[in-house]
Order: C-alpha cells, then sequence, then structure tokens
C-alpha cells in the first residue's frame, strides 16, 4: 500500500472524510463576480502579510528580550549574530508598513465598489475593527526596539491621550503603566503587541472571512438586484483568482526583501529618557492625525482635535448604515464617492504636511522653511543661509532614518 493510500484509508476509517472533502471543493469551486479582478486582491495580500508578520515575530521572540536594559541590546544581537536575524527583522518592519498599506488599499476597493452594502454590513462594521487592530500593531510594536526614536515618539503618541477629556490624565497612566514612559510602559507594549493583538486579529478575520464566503463578493448590481453567482455567471474562485492571488503574493515577497536589502531599518541610539531630540515624528499612517491636532489650541482645542480625529473612525465604522442609496456602481453614487475622495485627500494633504512641517525643503530652486503648520516661508539668501534653527535636522526622524520595529 502506497503512503497515500495509507494515509486516506487511516482517515477514512475515522472521520467523515465525504464531508470535508465536499467543504473544500464547494470553496474552492467558489464563483466570483465577473468584475473581480486584480483590484480584488489586497485582502488576500493584507492576510499573507499578517501570516509573514507572525511568523517573523516569532523568530524575533526566540531572541527578543522587554526590558528596558536588554531591548536595544537584544535587536542588535538579532541583526548582527542570529543566522538570518537582518533578514527576518527588516521583513517584520517593512512588513508592518506594507500590511497597514494593503489594508488601506483592501478598504478603498471595497468602498468605492459599495460592496459595504447589503448584506455585507458586518464585514464592513468587522474590517474597521481589524483596521484599528493594524494600526494599534504599528503603535506598540514602533516602541519595542527602545531607541531614541521609537521612545520618544510613543512618549508624544501616549501624551495625546491626556487630552481626551475627564479621564485623558487617568488613560495616559494606564497606558504607559506610570507617569512617564518606561520598563513599564515597555512591558505592557510589548504583552498588546505579542499575546493581545495577535489574537484579536485572528478572531475578527476569522469572522471577517467567514462573514464574506458567507455572503459571497459583491457584485456591482444594486442591493436586492444582484444575481446569483453560478456557473454561466461570474468567474471560478479557482484556479483563476487563486492564480492571481499567487502572482501578487510572489510579487509581495520580493518587494520585501528588496526593501530589507536596499532600504534597511536602523536599529538607532539606545533610548534616553534625559536626552530629547529636537523633532519627533511618527510613522506615516499617523501623520494625518498628528497634522490635524496641531489645528486645535486654545482651551477646547485639545477636546476639539480629539472629536477630530475621532470623526473620520466613527464615520467609517458607521458608512454601511448612513449610506442609504442601493446602488453600487461607484458611476451611481456621486455623494458616497466624493465623501471617500474628499476622505483620502484630506487624508494625503494632512499626512504631507505633516511629514514636511518643521523641515527646510528647496522648490523650484529656492529654500523654504515648513512650519509647525505645514505652511511654507521663504528663507531669504537661498540654500546658504537658513536661518530656523534645527529645522533642517527635523527631517531625519520621520523619513530618512527609518528607525526600527
Ligand atoms: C488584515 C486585514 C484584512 C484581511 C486579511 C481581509 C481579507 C479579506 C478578503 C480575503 C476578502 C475577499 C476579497 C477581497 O480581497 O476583496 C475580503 C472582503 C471584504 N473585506 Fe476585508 N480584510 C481585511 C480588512 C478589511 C477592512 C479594514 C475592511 C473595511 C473596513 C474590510 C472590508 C471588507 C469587505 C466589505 C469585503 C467584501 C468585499 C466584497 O464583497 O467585494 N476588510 N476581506
Amino acid at each position: 500500500m502506497s503512503l497515500k493510500n495509507g494515509i486516506t484509508n487511516f482517515l477514512d476509517s475515522r472521520y467523515d472524510m465525504e464531508t470535508a472533502g465536499g467543504f473544500l471543493k464547494k470553496q474552492l469551486g467558489k464563483r466570483l463576480p465577473p468584475h473581480t479582478g486584480w483590484l480584488h486582491v489586497f485582502g488576500s495580500l493584507s492576510l499573507f502579510l499578517f501570516i509573514s508578520q507572525t511568523i517573523t515575530g516569532i523568530l524575533l521572540l526566540m531572541y527578543y528580550r522587554p526590558t528596558p536594559d536588554e531591548a536595544h541590546k537584544s535587536i542588535q544581537f538579532i541583526t548582527a549574530e542570529v543566522h538570518f536575524g537582518w533578514l527576518y527583522r527588516q521583513v517584520h518592519a517593512w512588513g508592518a508598513s506594507l500590511m497597514i498599506l494593503m489594508v488601506v488599499l483592501h478598504m478603498i476597493r471595497t468602498y468605492f465598489c459599495g460592496a459595504y452594502k447589503k448584506p455585507r454590513e458586518l464585514t464592513w462594521v468587522t474590517g474597521v475593527f481589524i483596521f484599528i487592530v493594524t494600526i494599534t500593531f504599528g503603535f506598540t510594536g514602533y516602541l519595542l526596539p527602545w531607541n531614541q526614536i521609537s521612545f520618544w515618539a510613543t512618549t508624544v503618541g501616549t501624551e495625546s491621550a491626556n487630552k481626551v477629556p475627564y479621564i485623558g490624565g487617568w488613560l495616559r497612566y494606564f497606558i504607559r503603566g506610570g507617569d512617564v514612559v518606561t520598563g513599564e510602559t515597555l512591558s505592557r507594549f510589548f504583552v498588546v503587541h505579542v499575546i493581545i493583538l495577535p489574537w484579536l486579529l485572528t478572531g475578527l478575520l476569522v469572522v471577517h472571512l467567514f462573514l464574506m464566503r458567507a455572503t459571497n463578493l459583491a457584485t456591482l448590481e444594486p442591493v436586492d438586484e444582484e444575481k446569483p453567482l453560478e456557473p454561466k455567471y461570474g468567474i471560478p474562485f479557482f484556479p483563476v483568482h487563486v492564480c492571481k492571488e499567487s502572482v501578487v503574493v510572489m510579487l509581495m515577497i520580493a518587494v520585501l526583501v528588496t526593501l530589507a536589502v536596499v532600504s534597511p531599518w536602523e536599529i538607532g541610539e539606545p533610548a534616553n529618557p534625559l536626552l530629547t531630540p529636537e523633532h519627533i515624528k511618527p510613522e506615516w499612517y499617523f501623520l494625518p492625525s498628528y497634522q490635524l491636532l496641531k489645528y486645535f489650541e486654545g482651551p477646547y482645542g485639545a477636546f476639539m482635535g480629539i472629536i477630530a480625529c475621532s470623526v473620520p473612525f466613527a464615520l467609517l465604522l458607521f458608512w454601511p448604515f448612513l449610506d442609504r442609496s442601493k446602488y453600487r456602481h461607484p458611476r451611481q453614487r456621486p455623494v458616497a464617492v466624493s465623501v471617500g475622495l474628499i476622505g483620502l485627500v484630506g487624508a494625503l494633504i494632512l499626512g504631507t504636511l505633516g511629514h514636511f512641517s518643521e523641515t527646510n525643503q528647496t522648490f523650484f530652486g529656492q529654500r523654504y522653511h515648513i512650519d509647525h503648520y505645514g505652511r511654507p516661508h521663504r528663507l531669504e539668501g537661498g540654500v546658504q543661509s537658513e536661518t530656523v534653527p534645527g529645522a533642517d535636522s527635523a527631517h531625519a526622524p520621520s523619513g530618512d532614518a527609518k528607525p526600527s520595529h
């Protein structure tokens, strides 16, 4: 008896393999809407990156030590001494940003295709929670290398909690495990990053994917008028869509390895709570909120700023219940498409202003200082005289030096 037959017989005599096989066949044989194409791969890419983050994260955990004395040294050890440690650390650090990017692109795709409408409202709602968990992964992971930039970016980031009305002080204390960022904060962020969030995301993804499979992918027809996806209508999930997904996963692996080699994340200087770097900026995905908060000043500024940053998330969460039109095709939804575009362009503008704020830049041969609010001020005397103290060095934390994960 061949090994294959042996295994089949063993399983057949114990379990109802026909039902299990039938289930798998049904899943692979599912039809997808006729417009399913390359824009439908961002969900699978997000899933692939989550798996890659889990594997590289487990490898990092074998040597990482979550204490102020050892965290930075252990990352140095992984990079310099452990076989392929540099590679999986880089893939983890780049994977974090790419995963957030893929989740955002997937959200944009489902939004503009009206896929959040009945009967897929809850698929969207679980998606919004997944998005929040994904960026929280980024925030908590950022502190773990315990370098200057991660330490101070976390100090600034957690300080925003203080702006929440009534409970702000308590919230900041709770997140930090004290009044300031210490080893206590590192322990908390570590537990959240490696235990709480991975399990939370796994649970949310199981529900998300189950709901997605239960309702099938959305066609572009109006709500309650979707044609059933049967053999004559739509495209097969296997092999057509699976092939597309395999191609993009291969490309993603190539992108990850190329970025790891060509543009590695630095380990940076160990955290020094007594030495504040000049300008600290968060990662790109927090830049829009970081910049938005700056425009709210005065007695109620902090409170209004927190409201302004929370409203987009609340809108996202409840959007399937606010958008009552039955159409899905973007051409038939001018209001929803305009709202989406305004949100996207607004986030891009705020992010760009946040990135360039408090730096000196050259536009068309003329040197400018970009102030706190993102307003350009011409520097007299051109490139030679840059009178704004420390402005140029401000560029480093946000983009030039990729601090670490
Ligand atoms: C790690 C994060 C995520 C993973 C792995 C994931 C995975 C997937 C996959 C594989 C699909 C099927 C096809 C496709 O890619 O479009 C899907 C569908 C869907 N996802 Fe996600 N998703 C994630 C996050 C999100 C987010 C943040 C949202 C929105 C807030 C969202 C909303 C939806 C919706 C509405 C559908 C149904 C699409 C349709 O019917 O055409 N997902 N998701």
